[in-house]
């Protein structure tokens, strides 16, 4: 087991600059060594297309692309490995299953349900399938601590809902929905779930079967992997017929002229065209590296990353601080009074201290909230006490020099 102590040595970017205080991991997380080097390794030596060459290198390069879905399957306890479908990003996932699973089964009239604490990601796909075949769009509101208990999913409750698009996190606010209970909530009430879980995977173990979630969408990127690699996956029993999503190559079985075309079985019908093979290497290599260490332990040092910041926060005055119900997780999400987020952002810059500032992709949560933005603060395994302290110290800067009178 490695120790989060020593983590922020596992990151190239601290060592060519140490006094950088990261905290905008939520947006995108930094990479660790071990990805890069991972990737460089693959790319160097075992590099070839996939599922098309019979000379060993290609087959060597098929492997690896397969291994890694073996090792995202492990990583959520997925029962089966071809329930995990390779995609660009979580965007893509939810855009996929937008386009497939319920494009096919849902028909005009009936109802998606979303949360306020969705960020766009989880928002327009819905709207613009909405649009497309005239299914509602149903809100459940949070409360005002950014909590979304099950009473809220109850309250908005229609009888037409046959489908939930929830986040397990939100990444405004950092605070964890009961995913498992509104799942089962929405199972007995007839509809399917997808839970997106962007957020989640990186500070929390993920079981999809204790979920029983039927779509788990995730992203590489903000797993100390590399962009442009996510994955979705799927409740094996509905990707038997789920339509394909994009046309190509690779996500045939035969194809004639002029028309004809049979699909490959799931998970490559859903994988047209060469995919981001590097990306699959990089994001099992991610998973490897965060698996050396213990949840737990991760989850407690970013507690106390983020309660120290809030604590500190919270002394310098005329500071709200926006989400602060448990359960809740490594982001802290603040406004300053009189002061514009990214005022104060600016500040923090020259100050070293790299922080989100804005409506965070989560329009919809921010005017619920009456605010136009927040300065946010996400914490990972690379931050420290001293990330903190430079926080506080730079919006105690800030404050000085935007708001003169308040200290
Ligand atoms: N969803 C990403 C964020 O929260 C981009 O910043």
């Amino acid at each position: 087991m490695l120790s989060v102590q020593n983590a922020r040595s596992l990151f190239p970017l601290f060592k060519a600059q140490p006094d950088l205080a990261f905290l905008d991991s939520a947006a995108s997380a930094q990479k660790a060594q071990a990805v890069l080097d991972a990737m460089d390794e693959f790319q160097k030596h075992d590099y070839a297309n996939i599922h098309r060459g019979l000379y060993g290198l290609s087959q060597r390069a098929t492997q690896a692309y397969e291994d890694a879905r073996a090792t995202v399957a492990s990583f959520i306890n997925a029962p089966t490995t071809d329930s995990i479908i390779f995609t660009r990003n979580t965007t893509e996932a939810i855009n996929l299953v937008a386009q497939t699973w319920v494009k096919q089964n849902l028909q005009k009239g009936d109802a998606i349900l979303l949360t306020v604490l969705e960020h766009h990601a989880n928002i327009v796909p819905w709207q613009m399938l909405a649009q497309e075949k005239g299914l509602d769009i149903i809100v459940a509101d949070c409360c005002d601590d950014g909590s979304l208990p099950l009473e809220n999913i109850q309250k908005a409750w229609q009888p037409n809902v046959k489908f939930v698009a929830c986040t397990h996190m939100s990444n405004a606010l950092g605070t964890i929905l009961p995913a498992q209970e509104i799942t089962k909530y929405a199972h007995q009430n007839g509809a399917k779930i997808l839970l997106d879980g962007s957020q989640t995977v990186v500070h929390s173990s993920v079981d999809v079967q204790a979920l029983n979630a039927d779509f788990y969408a995730f992203t590489g990127h903000k797993l100390y992997g590399p962009t442009g690699i996510g994955a979705l996956y799927v409740k094996p029993e509905l990707l038997e017929n789920m339509p394909p999503y994009q046309g190509g190559g690779d996500m045939i079985e035969t194809v004639t002229l002029p028309m004809g075309t049979t699909y490959a079985p799931a998970p490559a019908r859903f994988e047209a065209g060469t995919p981001n093979i590097v990306g699959a290497v990089g994001l099992a290599a991610a998973i490897k590296f965060i698996q050396q260490f213990d949840t737990t332990e991760i989850q407690q040092h970013e507690a106390t990353l983020a309660n120290t910041a809030i604590e500190k926060l919270q002394t310098l005055g005329s500071i709200t601080i926006h989400g602060l119900a448990e359960p809740r997780a490594s982001i802290v999400s603040f406004t300053v009074d009189g002061a514009h987020p990214h005022d104060i952002a600016t500040i923090l810059d020259e100050c070293n201290v790299a922080v989100r500032t804005g409506h965070h992709c989560a329009m919809p949560l921010m005017e619920r909230l009456g605010i136009t933005g927040t300065i946010r603060a996400s914490f990972a395994i690379y931050n420290t006490l001293q990330d903190v302290e430079k926080l506080v110290n730079g919006v105690k800067q800030a404050q000085k020099l935007l708001l003169p009178k308040v200290s």
